[in-house]
């Protein structure tokens, strides 16, 4: 199918009253939401809002079945072996620090991540390296964004436990060579996890050809719910570990001082899950699919050439990451020089409707290192058409004439 026939999917793509259409360019941030997944969310409300694996009448079956249908799903969206291997978290954030605080991380264990991870692959170490007394090593990427490789097996040869990476990186684009960084990281004892928040949306993830031992993603760049995300982990490492969050739901029994946990996954999903989100994302994980990943890379490709190629000579612009499109997958970031970002996505938005993201998108760090004050992102997906990057660009041409 073509882009146009996906847009009728969008609800916010087809607005109704002869309201100016949206032209969306912040899929990094949220992807949209196609109707199927609305409405798979909206059966649950309207048709059995109950409780999964508690009561036993027929809308808490329901449930039930959805839950499991889901995380099926979700197992074999990401090639996992068994359904357990699929822990349901809030995003990718809690699934990060499901495990830097369920992992038994010891004194003088070391952490390895890269130098512009999202808050999410830093901060939780962070908070490690002042609980727990572990090292945590940044490896900065190379000028244009790139990996370092030959920095990599340098860092990884004094003794890591375990390695964390951004898979796609959400302030450039760029995609890590995860195949090798594995292998080498797997060769010196080292665990490795991978947030795939920006990978998972543009490309087949594959767990067990990867062979990565923890994986997170979040439902809301998936097409999916927000409040909806993804732990993978292998089996015999989630069984090891002691749970983080506990409570309601992670217990087969207990007593006033102990208790007996369920094994994986329960244990680690505790209270009251959001039903209706994560049976939403098992739908948008079959919608993505449907897609194919092929159709959505071809046409981030396109759409981002578009917006680059439009803007390279603009005075003062300053791509952030590699200059080939093609290593950055739908994420077009820039500043220019002496104009603030927040006013450049102000007058997109006034003018032409089209929202992009400005500031520091998460990755304070990186723009901290490097002195510079903030971008815009512009992020294309399947969703976009080409009228649409040509706009962003003409707009963007007209802002510059007068700022
Ligand atoms: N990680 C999201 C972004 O990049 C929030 O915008």
């Amino acid at each position: 199918m073509a882009t146009h026939d996906y847009r009728i999917d969008f609800p916010i793509l087809n607005p109704q009253n002869n309201d100016k259409p949206i032209i969306y360019l912040d899929t990094a941030c949220q992807s949209l939401r196609p109707r199927q997944v609305i409405e798979a969310m909206n059966r649950y409300y309207t048709k059995f809002p109950a409780c999964s694996g508690r009561s036993n009448h027929q809308l808490a079956a329901t449930v039930t079945r959805l839950m499991d249908e889901a995380r099926q799903q979700m197992a074999r969206f990401l090639g996992a072996s068994r359904m357990e291997e699929i822990v349901f978290t809030r995003n990718t954030t809690e699934a990060i620090n499901l495990v830097a605080n369920a992992y038994d991380f010891q004194t003088g264990d070391t952490v390895l991540i890269g130098g512009k991870e999202h808050n999410s692959n830093l901060i939780p170490w962070q908070m490690l390296v002042k609980r727990r007394g572990i090292h945590l090593k940044i490896l900065p990427p190379l000028s244009d964004g790139s990996f370092d490789l030959p920095g990599f097996e340098q860092a990884i040869s004094g003794g890591v436990k375990l390695v964390s990476f951004g898979y796609t990186s959400n302030l450039d684009g760029v995609t890590l060579p995860v195949e090798q960084i594995i292998k080498l990281a797997h060769k010196r004892g080292a665990l490795v996890m991978l947030d795939a928040a920006q990978a998972a949306p543009q490309r087949k993830v594959n767990v067990r050809a990867l062979d990565v031992d923890f994986l997170a993603l979040s439902g809301h760049k998936i097409l999916g719910p927000s409040g909806t995300g993804v732990l993978y982990g292998k089996y015999k490492l989630l069984d090891a570990m002691n749970p983080f969050m506990v409570g309601g739901d992670t217990v087969a029994t207990s007593t006033y001082e102990t208790c007996e946990f369920l094994p994986v996954p329960e244990k680690y999903e505790a209270g009251l899950q959001d039903y209706a989100g994560v049976i939403g994302l098992g739908e948008a994980a079959r919608y993505l699919q449907a897609v194919g990943f092929d159709a959505i890379q071809k046409q981030e490709l396109l759409l981002n050439k578009i917006m680059t190629e439009g803007t390279i000579d603009m005075q003062g612009l300053h791509l952030i990451g590699p200059a080939d499109p093609a290593l950055r997958s739908g994420i077009f970031t820039f500043y220019i020089d002496g104009i603030d970002s927040h006013r450049i996505a102000l007058m997109l938005d006034q003018m032409a409707n089209i929202c992009v993201r400005s500031g520091q998108h998460c990755v304070h760090s990186w723009f901290n290192a490097n002195g510079i004050k903030g971008s815009v992102r512009a992020s294309a997906y399947f969703y976009n058409t080409e009228e649409e990057a040509e706009l962003f660009v003409e707009n963007l041409i007209k802002i510059r004439k007068v700022l």
